[in-house]
């Protein structure tokens, strides 16, 4: 049987842009850690782009940051407010970690500054509306840095669902994670409650669930049942080298959760940092007229485990649709910088909107509250 169903998932053409070098915008650092690399490295790309100044709390780390990562010479501040307060800045990357993500936004917007934050938005989801709250008030663009949605095979899962080719989706189930893998590469900032806030549920859980989400439309959440736990993080064999972590190991390591979507839709959710296990599943989204399959591997970069599987019955035989893999054009954490940097000259809108973004946080804030209490939450957003 021909698999035609593929052609309704084209392509169209794909123009390559010119960028306008004549208008060059000045961008600040907040927060000069790992994830700061990807960005700096990034916006180095873009020609129209002048990063001018950094903030970093640590004394001696944002020299050391700029000598290693090509931007020597650029201005220097003990912190956010600082910086935002002396310069003249069109945009701020905050690459802080999770517990001073919504201050540093805040802060941005309020004073006029254009602001592209690192995922997850926040820790709770009481800061989540404080920042959408601020970015209304402003008129200024705040993306989300969410990566992986500017991935080929990312933006495959919702092309299908988007042409209707699985019908009414009505349960979905995503998640992922690693056997072994808390992130401890620089230290403790995402294992203690003081930095951090939440653990896998929001380092990586925040990616699987905006793969979905996207795909579906981001439905508003309305009730939450969900679970954490942190056995490995809190176990010193689990850090070789280092068995001191385990006493400030401040987060969850593990999570679940049962999630009531508007529209009727189930979603089934889990994620891991460490596990007696080597996946705890991958993705899969029902509908009405077809099922989909996402091998979820890596959460963080948007790869798959392999090819998309679409399963429907046709006059009474089973029928599997492979959707071959799909290469990038373009490093996906490029195309978070390029876009925000467009949208930031442009006036457009932002590539990862907090309206969107927003439901994320309320999901992951009612799992962590319906996990302390023992029972379901209702998630409740207030008008923004
Ligand atoms: N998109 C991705 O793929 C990706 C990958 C890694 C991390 N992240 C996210 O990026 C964030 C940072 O992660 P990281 O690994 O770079 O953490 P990190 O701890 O290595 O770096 C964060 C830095 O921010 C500084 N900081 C905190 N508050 C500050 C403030 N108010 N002013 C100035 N500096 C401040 C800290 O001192 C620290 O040096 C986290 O929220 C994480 O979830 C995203």
């Amino acid at each position: 049987m021909a698999d035609n169903i593929l052609d309704r998932f084209k392509d169209g053409s794909d123009e390559e842009k010119v960028i306008d070098t004549t208008k060059k915008i000045k961008v600040g650092i907040i927060g000069t850690g790992w994830i700061a690399e990807a960005h700096v490295a990034n916006y180095l790309r873009c020609p129209d782009v002048e990063i001018v100044a950094a903030a970093e709390l640590i004394p001696g780390k944002a020299e050391k940051f700029c000598k290693v990562n090509g931007i020597d010479g650029i201005r220097l501040y003990p912190d956010h407010k600082a910086m935002i307060d002396a310069e003249e800045l069109d945009a701020v990357s905050v690459c802080t970690y999770n517990r001073t993500h919504a201050e540093c936004t805040i802060y941005a917007l309020e004073h006029g500054v254009n602001v592209l934050l690192e995922k997850p938005m926040c820790v709770t989801l009481e800061e989540a509306v404080a920042i959408c709250r601020a970015e209304k008030k402003s008129g200024k663009i705040l993306s989300i840095g969410f990566q992986p949605r500017f991935d080929e095979n990312m933006k495959m899962v919702k092309k299908i669902v988007e042409s209707g080719e699985l019908g009414d989706i009505y349960y979905i189930q995503t998640g992922g994670g690693r056997r072994r893998g808390i992130p401890t590469p620089y230290g403790t900032s995402f294992i203690e409650d003081k930095t951090a806030g939440i653990g896998a549920l929001a380092d990586i859980g925040c990616y699987s669930l905006d793969m979905v989400l996207n795909a579906v439309g981001y439905p508003k959440p309305l009730t939450v049942s969900g679970y954490t736990s942190a056995f490995f993080g809190k176990d010193p064999v689990t850090f070789p080298g280092h068995p001191e972590y385990a006493d400030v190991f401040g987060v969850d390591d593990f999570a679940a959760a049962f999630v009531r979507l508007e529209g009727g839709i189930i979603l089934d959710f889990r994620i891991s940092w460490a596990m007696n296990l080597d996946t705890p599943g991958d993705t899969i989204i029902l509908g009405t007229k077809a099922g989909l399959r996402i091998p979820s591997t890596e959460c963080w970069n948007g790869s798959i485990g392999g090819p998309l599987k679409i399963y429907r019955t046709i006059a009474g035989s089973d029928v599997e649709t492979v959707v071959p893999e799909r290469s990038n054009k373009e490093d996906n954490f490029y195309s978070k910088i390029r876009l925000f940097v467009d949208a930031v000259k442009e006036g457009g809108c932002a590539p990862v909107p907090s309206s969107q973004i927003i439901y994320n946080q309320a999901i992951i804030d009612g799992i962590s509250r319906s996990a302390k209490c023992g029972r379901e939450v209702t998630v409740e957003i207030p008008e923004i």
